[in-house]
């Protein structure tokens, strides 16, 4: 009797970390429930990361040059030179696996689309995993509502706090200013506007939609959400499963998603502070800042008194290395109280008994992230999904402080 193969899956991340991190969880317990797992990375990001061998990695170009900016505003380059370079290259490497391995189904980012027209295209089911939170998706769909009810375009910054009322489920919770910041841009032809426009409804096409999130959180949104796509799966928070799965701790040989090295020493500095004493302070793995917005930062921190836990990114600074840079006044401070990495173990960090707050970008991963370890948040919300998870952290699950356009 011939012997029934192993279903294989190719996993097609975006290539940002806030995507790889969830995608890769995803290609973890896929494995552990018995499927062959392909991971597609892009070349650019494949040296960075720290690969289990239960995975097969495959690396495909991001259609950007090597010295192309790959955080803050240029990222969104990414966008277009998917569609253009890698959407080829992509139905290239999917005829190049062997008779004997070929890839019986795909799981592909919820802003790589592009996928779902190879695969059907080929014959091969694909499923969409948006890593996004639902209370964003469902803005994005709503984009021609709101322009349908005048909401949107608005001008720059003026009367921020204008309710919005078109968004089904949102009616009394929305002001300009908690819209996903692509609302912000004024000319409805914006290219990057009309990219999550098409994309948030080209996934649709897809067999089934994955989202890291759960129903008791967010269930009125997914009930608006649900009837637009054939199935839908809540999966979240994904970081949670891995662990329970294994019992409570990751296995040794487990992926790494981390693009940055992970400074540890922040773990034996937090051993030393009292229960719920330290805030840890992270804008995740895109957002810039300028010198100003940090030193006001660093001040604030300083002066608060309380001990701090601070990740600050190489590339944080946009156009600067931000470390070495502590002003005369504030270095006593620093070293008294404060402990400053370049990229910490986020996960662990939160989970620790000593961390008592999060002043945070509220990214979705960093939100889910809080949200199970129980640590309230402070949110400094900057781009894309983060206005809105912000807005609801402080209005709807009460677990935070909103202090965004302040
Ligand atoms: C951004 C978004 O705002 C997010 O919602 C979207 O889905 C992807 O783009 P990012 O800025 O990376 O993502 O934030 P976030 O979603 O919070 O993800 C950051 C991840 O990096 C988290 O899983 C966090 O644990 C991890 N991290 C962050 C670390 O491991 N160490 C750090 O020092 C900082």
């Amino acid at each position: 009797m011939k012997q029934r193969s192993v279903p294989h899956l190719l996993l097609l991340p975006f290539p940002a970390q806030g995507h790889i991190n969830p995608m890769l969880k995803l290609a973890e317990l896929l494995s552990q429930a018995g499927f062959s797992i392909t991971f597609l990375n892009t070349d650019h990001n494949h040296e960075r990361l720290t690969a289990s061998p239960r995975l097969r990695f495959q690396t495909i170009s991001d259609g950007l040059p090597p010295d192309h900016p790959r955080s803050g505003p240029l990222l969104q380059d990414i966008f277009f030179s998917t569609q253009l370079v890698t959407k080829p290259l992509f139905r290239d490497l999917l005829l190049s696996f062997p008779q004997d391995l070929p890839v019986t189904g795909i799981i592909a980012d919820g802003i790589m689309s592009f996928a779902i027209d190879v695969a059907q295209d080929l014959g091969i089911p694909i499923f969409i995993f948006r890593t996004f939170s639902a209370c964003c998706l469902w803005a994005y769909r709503c984009i021609p509502k709101l322009i349908e009810a005048g909401d949107l375009p608005f001008e720059g910054h003026d009367d921020m706090d204008r309710p919005i009322k078109s968004v089904p489920g949102m009616e009394t919770l929305l002001r300009r200013r908690d819209l996903p910041s692509i609302c912000r841009l004024k000319d409805l032809e914006n290219p990057v506007l009309q990219f999550f426009v098409y994309e948030t409804f080209n996934i649709a096409r897809a067999s089934g939609l994955i989202l890291n999130t759960f129903d008791d959180l967010e269930a009125p949104i997914l009930s608006h959400i649900g009837p637009h796509f054939p199935q839908l799966y809540t999966i979240g928070p994904i970081h949670t499963l891995l662990k329970t799965r294994q019992g409570d701790t990751q296995p040794t040989d487990a992926s790494n998603g981390s693009l940055w090295e992970e400074d540890r020493s922040c773990m034996a500095w937090l051993e030393s502070r009292p229960f719920k004493s330290v805030l840890y302070v992270s804008f995740g793995s895109l957002v810039v800042v300028t010198r100003d917005e940090l030193l006001e930062f660093w001040y604030g921190l300083v002066n608060s008194g309380k001990p701090f836990l601070w990740v600050v990114r190489q590339d944080l600074i946009a156009g600067n290395d931000g470390k070495g840079e502590i002003p005369a006044e504030l270095e006593g401070g620093t070293k008294e109280r404060g402990c400053m990495v370049g990229w910490a173990p986020q996960e662990e960090v939160l989970a620790h008994p000593a961390v008592g707050g999060f002043l945070t970008h509220s990214g979705w991963n960093s939100t889910l992230e809080s949200i199970i370890a129980g640590v309230p948040m402070i949110c400094w919300p900057q781009l894309a999904d983060q206005q809105i998870n912000s807005r609801f952290v402080s209005e709807v699950w009460r677990n935070g402080i909103d202090m965004k356009d302040r």
